[in-house]
């Protein structure tokens, strides 16, 4: 089966030095692919390489077999990916309502875009009943879910989450992550940064480990779960 994302020796540098090293990694349809790595290691800097944030990059990242490279983050999202970066990124003085429309800023036929927010609105009941409430005044967790209802408002094949879980109650953390797996199941492709690494790694299909810029282990998410370095060095195990 051809990938939904496929990037190859993908390098980045920041000031000349080097933060990614020729990564290699594909994401399918109806799959959820976990990134983890400690602090520093360049997961971030992953997403937003292939999203064409970071000033130097090389290497090739085609979607759906389309070569990407060369597009700006706006022609990215028209051509199916979505990105909802690690740092909170709602307009706190707008309404869940208001977030949404200018999520769908690209989505040119009002109609379609009225339906979307309809269908994203079921998809995240908590948002439906607070259109109306400033973004800023929701917790941390529903913000989070503004966010990724936000970016399925352009209908995207694949989309990246960097630490969608990052200073949630686990309860939210459950709901985000459950949110997820429905996207899986809907047939999307999600790529997700996560430190939460046993629960990420419970939901995912597979999982990356990158360390310095490289990805060292590519493996099924349950059998990196039981793999003794993931173990000793992810999930706290001697
Ligand atoms: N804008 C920037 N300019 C210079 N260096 C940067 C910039 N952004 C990140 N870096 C450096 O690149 C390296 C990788 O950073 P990145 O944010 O990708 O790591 P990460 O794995 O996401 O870490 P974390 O788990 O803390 O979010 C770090 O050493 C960081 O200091
Ligand atoms: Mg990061």
């Amino acid at each position: 089966m051809n990938a939904v994302l496929d990037v190859r020796e993908l390098s980045a540098h920041y000031g000349g030095r080097n933060i990614l090293d020729g990564v290699n990694l594909q994401v399918h349809a109806g799959e959820i692919v976990t990134v983890i790595g400690h602090n520093g290691a360049g997961k971030s800097t992953l997403l937003r390489a292939i999203f064409n944030l970071v000033p130097w990059r090389s290497g090739h990242i085609t979607m759906q077999g389309r070569d990407v490279m060369g597009l700006a983050s706006d022609q990215l999202l028209q051509a199916g990916l979505a990105y909802v970066p690690q740092h909170r990124s709602v307009f706190p003085r707008l309404t869940i309502e208001e977030n949404l429309q200018m999520g769908g800023y690209l989505v040119r036929d009002a109609k379609v875009l009225a339906e979307r927010i309809e269908r994203v609105l079921d998809l995240f009941p908590v948002l439906k009943t607070r259109a109306g409430q400033w973004a800023g005044s929701m917790s941390g967790g529903e913000q989070r879910m503004l966010e990724i209802a936000r970016t399925l408002l352009q209908d995207p094949q694949l989309i990246m989450l960097d630490e969608p879980s990052i200073g949630l109650a686990p309860k939210m953390v459950d709901a985000v992550f459950a949110n997820v797996q429905l996207l899986r199941d809907q047939g999307k492709a999600v790529l997700m940064v996560e430190q939460n690494v046993k629960k990420a790694l419970s939901v995912s299909d597979r999982a990356c480990v990158m360390e310095l810029g490289a990805v060292r282990i590519q493996d099924q998410a349950h059998r990196l779960m039981d793999d003794e370095r993931v173990a000793r060095l992810y999930l706290g195990h001697r």
